[in-house]
């Protein structure tokens, strides 16, 4: 029989048997979903947001449909917002769906989050919000992005998919945005089926959290016994119980296999013997770990005839024919390139760490 090599994958979510029991409850109490959000989903946004220590939480099904809800919640018809290219496209889908024009501007070339410096040239009359994106899990420098935001009265909605344990100024992201969008894809460091939050920071938290409470279910308010009436447009976006079941068993154990992730990237800093490539911080959540390659096809193949899986986050959204622009992104491109996302999850074990490390200063 011939030994299959054993393969070392890009993503995979870290389970055990407290997912596997807590999924079995769910399925045998036939209680599965409630647009109202009740039951563990309620208990799922109180300890995400004792976690995160937001004003308030609510849970979606998905970092794409928290990103739709944000952007219903201001008018930014015929508006501008600008964002980074280098991200999942969700992040530009979301302003055009609510009639917005979203502006990319380049990115730092080491943290690959928005450059506030770009930012601030791109401030026109038509600019009403800036929607920065924590790239795999490095916080964007949002200090700086208030400071801009501020005299203009933009509104912040943070892309914070990459971010769920992510620190900014000794704060969990989350706790600093007007509206902070998080995704519980199965890739990320909170996964579940599907789902998403939306963390809410806004004076009138409540009021918020009321509208998006009804447009997170077609737009269903005075729910009672016997009535229920619609006043607005809403969506199918509610939470379901199997994803709040195992996202409470995932939050519980975040903190420390968030820990093995920065374990595995301190290494891949100080061992990989390539320049260009994601910088250590204590802060940074690690969802992904990234180097740049000139030669990146070939480099991929080897790698892959390896075990080894990897990935290229992201193609920059300007370069997808719905999103042409006409800025220059020098920066972006470059890393559009070259960048190679390498696997970085705590179902890692040493010998595939140095494993993954000698072939990577092989095949460079
Ligand atoms: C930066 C970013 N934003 C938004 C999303 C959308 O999240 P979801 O897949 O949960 O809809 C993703 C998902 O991969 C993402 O990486």
């Amino acid at each position: 029989m011939v030994k299959m090599k054993k393969e070392i994958k890009l993503f995979d979510p870290s389970i055990d048997a407290s997912e596997m029991n807590a999924v079995s409850k769910v399925l045998k109490s036939k209680f599965w979903a409630s647009g109202s959000g009740n039951g563990l989903v309620k208990k799922f946004e109180t300890q995400f947001q004792k976690y995160i220590k937001s004003k308030s939480c609510i849970a979606v099904n998905s970092g794409t449909a928290a990103l739709n809800l944000a952007f219903s919640l201001f008018d930014i018809k015929n508006k501008e917002v600008i964002l980074p290219s280098m991200s999942f496209v969700s992040s530009a889908h979301c302003i055009v769906e609510h009639g917005g024009i979203p502006i990319f501007v380049d990115i730092e070339p080491d943290t690959l989050c928005i450059d506030p410096k770009q930012i601030r040239k791109k401030i026109s009359k038509k600019t009403v919000g800036i929607l920065p994106v924590h790239f795999g899990g490095m916080p964007s420098n949002l200090t700086e992005i208030q400071k801009l935001a501020k005299p203009s009265n933009l509104f912040i909605v943070e892309d914070a998919a990459h971010a769920v344990g992510t620190k900014f100024n000794n704060q969990k992201i989350g706790s600093h945005g007007t509206i902070v969008c998080f995704s519980f894809h199965p890739v990320k460091n909170l996964a579940m089926p599907t789902g998403g939050l939306l963390a809410i920071n806004h004076k009138n938290h409540n009021k918020l959290k009321d509208k998006l409470f009804s447009r997170r279910w077609c737009g269903i308010t005075n729910r009672t016994f016997t009535d229920y009436d619609v006043h607005e447009i809403g969506w199918n976006y509610y939470m379901n119980e199997f994803s709040a079941a195992i996202g409470l068993e995932q939050l519980k154990k975040l903190d420390k296999l968030n820990k093995i992730r920065k374990k595995i990237a301190k290494k891949y800093f100080d061992e990989i013997n390539i320049t260009e490539k994601m910088p250590f911080s204590k802060d940074c959540s690690y969802h992904l770990y990234w180097i740049l390659v000139k030669n990146r096809q070939d480099f991929r193949q080897k790698l892959a005839r390896n075990g080894i899986e990897t990935g290229t986050h992201y193609k920059p959204i300007h370069k997808m024919r719905m999103y042409p622009t006409s800025n220059k992104l020098p920066v972006t491109e470059k890393i559009g390139k070259e960048i190679v996302t390498i696997p970085i999850h705590p179902n890692l074990t040493s010998s595939d760490v140095n494993n993954i490390i000698s072939k990577i200063n092989r095949f460079i």
